[in-house]
């Protein structure tokens, strides 16, 4: 019997609501029950892997946390990825970019090339497309392959929090497709 495709899902945030968990944990649900029902999907929460803020100190005085290796073979287990990316102040989250950075002492090419679809929610109409261009600008220096992209604005509107899924027809059509392009 060949093997599920593992599919690996998380937000770049740390806040325990957050938006961008909401999307992805909707988006591979999608992905799996109407695209590929042979996926496994693990949903990661980066409160999990906290580590000390990365300096080059400390890196040479104590190494790369235990926690940065578990994040980065974690990646490396992954058939694809999918990651929602939250924005603050039209960036990465510290608690994102500093797992990102320990990781990327392990090895730049912190994807691994990994197939993956990116997205981002704000509860603003810009649906955090600063952010989301940093990240697909900068995908391959750090060896993602990304295949779709998404973001998804005024989250209050166009996501139904109760039931867990996009309101937003448009929104739905577009998901569908951006996760079309991942297998
Ligand atoms: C420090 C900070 C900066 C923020 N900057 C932005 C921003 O630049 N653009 C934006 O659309 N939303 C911004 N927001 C609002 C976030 O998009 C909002 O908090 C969202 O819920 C974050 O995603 P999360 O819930 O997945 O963590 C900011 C929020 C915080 C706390």
């Amino acid at each position: 019997m060949p093997s599920p495709t593992r599919l690996l899902a998380f937000a770049a945030s740390n806040s325990r609501n957050s938006i961008n968990k909401q999307l992805v944990t909707h988006a591979a649900t999608v992905l799996k029950s109407e695209i590929n029902q042979d996926t496994e999907i693990t949903i990661l929460d980066l409160n999990d892997f906290e580590m000390p803020i990365y300096s080059i100190d400390r890196e040479q005085e104590s190494g790369i946390p235990e926690a940065a290796h578990t994040f980065f073979k974690t990646i490396g287990d992954a058939d694809a990825l999918l990651i929602s990316y939250a924005a603050h102040n039209g960036t990465y989250t510290v608690a994102y970019k500093n797992i990102f950075d320990w990781c990327s002492r392990i090895d730049s090419k912190v994807f691994q090339s990994k197939p993956m679809v990116i997205m981002s929610a704000s509860p603003g109409q810009g649906g955090g497309a600063s952010v989301l261009k940093i990240a697909e600008d900068s995908a391959g220096y750090y060896g993602a392959e990304v295949r779709g992209s998404m973001s998804v604005g005024s989250f209050t509107k166009t996501f139904n929090t109760e039931t867990g899924e996009l309101a937003d027809v448009e929104l739905a059509t577009t998901l569908r497709s951006q996760l079309a392009k991942l297998f």
